[in-house]
């Protein structure tokens, strides 16, 4: 017999915006259902995605120094790799992180149901457990349903050597060659991890640079590193097939102005970007709009068409950012309890967490030319910068981007390793409408690497003692 169930608001989802939505919500004093197929909270962030790759990506950032000490006369012998050892560190990292979710779940009495959460109207829908369906009756709703890695056609759905994000994290084994197709955010990531324990990475990007839309003085630096760490590195290149033979291998189709070669790999990685999840969710049984491309349609306070459904996170489109998605989560939560909330930040950052990291906030060169966007600059080069050259990372840089007028900060972009931890300055300064001299004004500490960013700010309004300007 099918369960009924009646709740005031329902969230569909437990990623960094489902929890973060039902958690606020339960703070406000509603009583909340939060469903999510996978048996632990968290989302793909948690489980299968930002949290397990840093946990890996430090692992391999830490040897990449290692290594380098030898410049400095310190030499270590060849790191030995233990890859089940490697995978119980990273899965007791996300472990800690799912126990940490359920407390918080439980201190706050959000009830979660483990279910396939699919609408049957307005107000209702339907969750498909293990144990057979519930039916819930809801007065409100917060859809929070992610996304899923894209496939390419030609690649089968199904083989054990064609790897996503997803089973990438698994580390079931350390690929003699990985083919990484698509050059984006997590090619790179996972392609550096996968070098780093040993695996022949190449990489095939069918844009002409690796990282699209992305300034190119900030990928230039990671570009020089993965040139160094990669087999071979193709762009303006397109993977068409992907064919599996008899002893596990697969034997890849990569076309390109020259002409179409083939090569054979151990793994391929498919990081060709993300769908949304909106399939899931029978979505055509309400009246909430969906667009072109699948993703869920919402205004600034995370409403969709159905007044009582909220949508949040990768559902509703890109950026497909956890920090977004949190924050998108918390208005969604405070718009439903009544409060005044609305989703209008300036810049959200994002950050590529490579070795060196790439990370901007707000506008960046390439979107200011492509609109036409009249902008000043202050670029400072790490090789400037004591603490950066004491590290042996002076390839690094901070720009900061401003409006020539009001010399308000329009954009910032980082490129180094902490890069991530310092794009939040940035942030801060378009969100406060900070000018040029709020940054070169505020002391920071020396010798910092956080300290560029206050010396590009200088390098603009020309008071930096740090470097010497001719055309001051
Ligand atoms: P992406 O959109 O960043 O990169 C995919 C790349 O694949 C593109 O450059 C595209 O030109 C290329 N491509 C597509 N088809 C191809 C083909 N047949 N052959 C060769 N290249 C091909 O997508 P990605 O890396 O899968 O990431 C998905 C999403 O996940 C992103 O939207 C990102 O926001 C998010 N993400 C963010 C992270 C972060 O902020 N650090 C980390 C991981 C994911």
């Amino acid at each position: 017999m099918e369960e009924l169930r009646q709740t005031e608001l329902v969230v569909i989802g437990a990623g960094p915006g489902g929890y973060a939505a039902a958690f606020r919500a339960a703070d406000l004093g509603k009583k909340v259902l939060l469903i999510d197929r996978d048996p632990e909270l968290g989302g793909v962030c948690l489980n299968r995605g930002c949290i397990p790759s840093k946990a890996l990506l430090h692992i391999s950032k830490v040897m990449d120094e290692a290594t380098n000490l030898k410049r400095m006369g310190v030499k270590y012998g060849k790191p030995k790799i233990n890859i089940n050892q490697i995978r119980d560190h990273k899965n007791k990292i996300v472990s800690q992180l799912n126990s940490g979710l359920t407390q918080m779940a439980n201190a706050r009495k959000v009830e979660v149901i483990q279910g396939l959460a699919s609408f049957i109207s307005n107000t209702e829908l339907k969750i498909q457990t293990e144990t057979g369906n519930v039916s819930v009756a809801f007065g409100q709703c917060i859809v929070a349903g992610g996304s899923t890695s894209a496939l390419i056609p030609g690649a089968p759905k199904e083989h054990p050597s064609v790897i996503t994000s997803r089973t990438a994290l698994d580390l079931e084994d350390i690929p003699e060659r990985l083919l990484v197709i698509g050059g984006g955010v997590i090619g790179l990531e996972l392609g550096q991890v996968y070098a780093a324990i040993g695996a022949k990475v190449s990489v095939v990007e069918y844009l002409p640079n690796l990282l699209p839309g992305t300034d190119l003085d900030l990928v230039k630096p990671l570009q020089r590193k993965l040139k160094k760490q990669c087999e071979f590195i193709q762009v303006s290149s397109k993977v068409t097939k992907v064919e599996p033979n008899k002893d596990s291998t697969l034997t890849v189709t990569i076309k390109n102005e020259k002409g179409s070669s083939t090569e054979v790999f151990n793994k391929v990685l498919v990081s060709v970007g993300r769908k949304p999840n909106t399939g899931l969710l029978n979505i055509e049984a309400t009246d909430v709009k969906v667009n072109d491309h699948g993703f869920i349609q919402a205004d600034a306070y995370q409403r969709t068409s159905v007044k009582n459904i909220f949508a949040i996170g990768d559902i509703i489109g890109y950026p497909m950012l956890a920090h977004k998605a949190t924050h998108e989560g918390k208005v969604a939560a405070e718009v439903a309890s009544g409060h005044p909330a609305a989703f209008d930040v300036r810049a959200i950052p994002s950050v590529v967490y490579t070795d060196p990291e790439v990370a901007w906030a707000g506008l960046t060169e390439t979107n200011a030319k492509e609109n036409n966007i009249p902008y000043e600059k202050g670029e400072f080069p790490w090789s400037a910068s004591g603490k950066a050259i004491a590290m042996g990372i002076n390839q690094g840089k901070t720009k900061i981007l401003f409006d020539p007028e009001t010399k308000r900060v329009l954009g910032v972009g980082i490129v180094g390793p902490g890069a991530g931890d310092m794009i939040t300055e940035g942030a801060l300064a378009i969100e406060m409408g900070a000018d040029a001299e709020d940054i070169s004004l505020t002391v920071h500490p020396h010798p910092t690497l956080s300290e560029t960013v206050g010396l590009a700010a200088e390098v603009f309004t020309g008071t930096i003692t740090d470097l010497y300007l001719q055309n001051r």
